[in-house]
């Protein structure tokens, strides 16, 4: 799977992709690819200005149509899915992360300053993503969330153990992790993890799950075949 990042820092990017669970999906078992493009680059007049004022007034600039419109134009193919981070998008989750993973190539528009002009939306963009209820300062974190959302959910990046596991599978979320020592400031592990009986720890996981999904995010139970 490809992704092609268009932003005005692709240094962040590149940061992101040096490290861990990223460095490796991309440098190491080369399951995905990255095009990591700087939309000033595809700027055509004289400063490489990609932000004008906006029409109708406002505050901030908004980023111009060109430089973006070029950029896409640049690494799109048949298949790719253009994705603009944006807070007035519809929330990003882990079922569109599922669905996306499916997806050959997506092109992620990072916006700055006001955000981009709305017809690159109109003409490009096959879906508007907000990572949540609040506003950044850009589009490349919200860029790279997606991505590592999205990533985990490819064959082989992590193991197909861990997934199952994960917190949102079937609408609950993780059960508690213990690791050594037993006994941590004065604190046991929860004896039936130490039992070696596998269906105990089985429904004790369950119960956890259903128990921490109901206390931080009952709105996840109705959707859960286990309410
Ligand atoms: C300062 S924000 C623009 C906010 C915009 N004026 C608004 O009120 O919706 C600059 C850029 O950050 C990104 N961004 C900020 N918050 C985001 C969020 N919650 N989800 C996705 N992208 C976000 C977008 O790419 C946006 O173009």
């Amino acid at each position: 799977m490809k992704f092609s990042t268009l932003s005005l820092f692709p240094n962040l990017i590149d940061a992101y992709f040096q490290n861990s669970v990223a460095r490796i999906a991309l440098h190491k078992k080369k399951i995905i690819e990255l095009e990591n493009l700087n939309i000033r680059d595809f700027a055509k007049n004289k400063h490489n200005r990609v932000d004008d004022i906006p029409y109708g007034g406002g505050a901030g600039m908004v980023m111009t149509p060109q430089p973006i419109a070029d950029a896409i134009r640049h690494c799109l193919q048949p298949e790719s899915y253009v994705i603009y981070a944006t807070p007035s998008g519809k929330v990003f989750n882990h079922t569109l992360a599922k669905q996306l993973a499916q997806k050959e190539h997506i092109i992620f528009i990072a916006g700055r300053y006001e955000g981009i002009d709305q017809r690159i939306i109109d003409k490009y963009v096959d879906a508007e993503l907000s990572i949540g209820d609040y506003v950044l300062s850009n589009g490349e974190l919200p860029a790279l969330v997606m991505i590592d959302a999205i990533m985990r959910q490819i064959p082989d990046v992590i193991t197909p153990e861990s997934l199952i596991e994960e917190s949102f599978e079937d609408n609950l979320l993780e059960y508690p992790l213990y690791t050594r020592p037993e006994i941590f400031e004065g604190h046991s592990v929860p004896p039936v993890l130490l039992s070696g009986h596998h269906l105990d720890i089985k429904k004790w996981k369950l119960q956890k799950k259903i128990e921490k999904t109901l206390a931080n995010r009952p709105d996840l139970m109705h959707n859960s075949t286990h309410k």
